[in-house]
């Protein structure tokens, strides 16, 4: 660009002066080890305002200088960190990597045949395989690693390279397998419809793992939905449907002998620009409704509209887990189904939670060391 005025001059001069401000990167505004920021915004004078502004060499390249009224303050912003945060710059109103704006939707046609994942020796051995799983989980909603041992507990080791465990009522991890007392249809051979697990916990575990030990038995396929685009699709076909499920508090609960666990949230939650974040979607443990007759009216039949395109055979992603086989997938968005079982065959899965927020981490980290290597 040759305007004459560098591109960072007007981005000091147009810029919100507390927004600035609050990004002074100094030693006085944030603590050198850490980087944390020392200083609370109701330190700042009041009535900032750039005052001489020039252009100084950095470490990193050119920097710019302000001199701040009215307190005398210096602050260095770095050109290029300017270029890359000044408001209305390339980063907008970004999405947290979360909402629909950072992922990839998909139908079953998009991935049959092509299911993203890798063998556990090479997810184990290499980071650039590590990096492409995870950042699977992150854009697809899973991952399947293969050939990972199947030993008892092994779920957890799989938790543990990129996050960690969250324990729940069901301990460590769960078994899915057939019980005498089951406390969960999960644990019986019946077949499960498309869900996400554990509504009725506040926070919901983001990351859901299951790992196949066994899976003799006549049935218990598997299937995955992109609740995501599900999500989407139902915001195109019918926005009042979209519009009441994103606003309608749903309770969910949990109750056995030793537990009592309840839930109110949307089954689709937005963010606040109205991007799709979360999905929610357990029958099973769908509590009563409570609301006025037009509400529970109009709520029904958003809930049934959402079902039958969830339901919708396009969208369902089958597969058969092998012994050695481990889903990892993102229980906010994907929602997982099972065929019915004969429940005298072998078929025996461990499951274990865990969060986006702490894989986000390590691939951040493994991205971190693979520029540094
Ligand atoms: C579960 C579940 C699926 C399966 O345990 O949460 O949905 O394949 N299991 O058994
Ligand atoms: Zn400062
Ligand atoms: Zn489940």
């Amino acid at each position: 660009m040759t305007t004459g005025v560098p591109m960072s001059s007007t981005a000091i001069t147009d810029a919100p002066a507390p927004w600035l401000r609050d990004n002074c990167p100094c030693g006085d505004c944030r603590d050198p080890r850490t980087g944390q920021k020392l200083f609370q915004i109701t330190d700042l004078p009041a009535g900032l305002a750039p005052g001489a502004v020039r252009e100084v060499p950095g470490d990193g390249g050119p920097a710019w200088e302000v001199v701040w009224e009215p307190d005398g303050h210096r602050s260095r912003y770095p050109a290029a960190w300017l270029d890359a945060h000044s408001p209305g710059g390339p980063r907008g109103s970004g999405g947290d990597g979360r909402t629909e704006a950072d992922k990839e939707l998909w139908t079953a046609a998009d991935l049959t045949g092509r299911l993203p994942g890798a063998s556990w020796d090479a997810y184990t051995g290499d980071r650039a395989v590590r990096i492409r799983a995870l950042e699977s989980v992150r854009r697809l909603g899973f991952v399947l690693l293969r050939g990972v041992p199947c030993r008892d507990r092994m779920v957890l080791d799989v938790a543990q390279t990129f996050g960690f465990v969250r324990r729940t009522n069901y301990g460590e991890l769960f078994e899915v397998r057939v019980e005498a007392g089951p406390n969960n249809l999960a644990f019986t051979g019946a077949a499960i419809g498309p869900h996400t697990d554990n509504p009725y916990r506040d926070p919901v575990p983001t990351v859901q793992m299951l790992h196949c030990l066994r899976n003799e038995a006549l049935g218990g396929d598997s299937g995955l939905v992109d609740g995501f685009h599900a999500a989407a699709l139902l915001r195109e076909e019918d926005p009042r449907a979209f519009g009441v499920l994103t606003r309608v508090p749903v309770e969910f609960s949990f109750t056995d002998t030793r537990t009592e666990l309840r839930a109110q949230r949307p089954l689709i939650d937005v963010d606040p620009l109205g991007r799709i974040r979360e999905i929610r979607y357990n029958n099973r443990s769908f509590g009563t409704l409570h609301g006025s007759a037009p509400v529970l009216e109009e709520f029904y039949a958003a809930y049934r509209r959402f079902g039958e395109l969830l339901l919708r055979p396009e969208l369902r992603l089958d597969f058969r887990l092998a012994p050695g086989d481990c889903l990892v997938f993102d229980n906010t968005r994907l929602l997982h189904a099972r065929t019915a079982f004969a429940e005298s065959g072998g078929r025996h899965l461990q499951g274990a939670y865990a969060d986006l927020d702490g894989l986000g981490s390590a691939l951040a980290v493994l991205r971190r060391e693979g520029a540094a290597a």
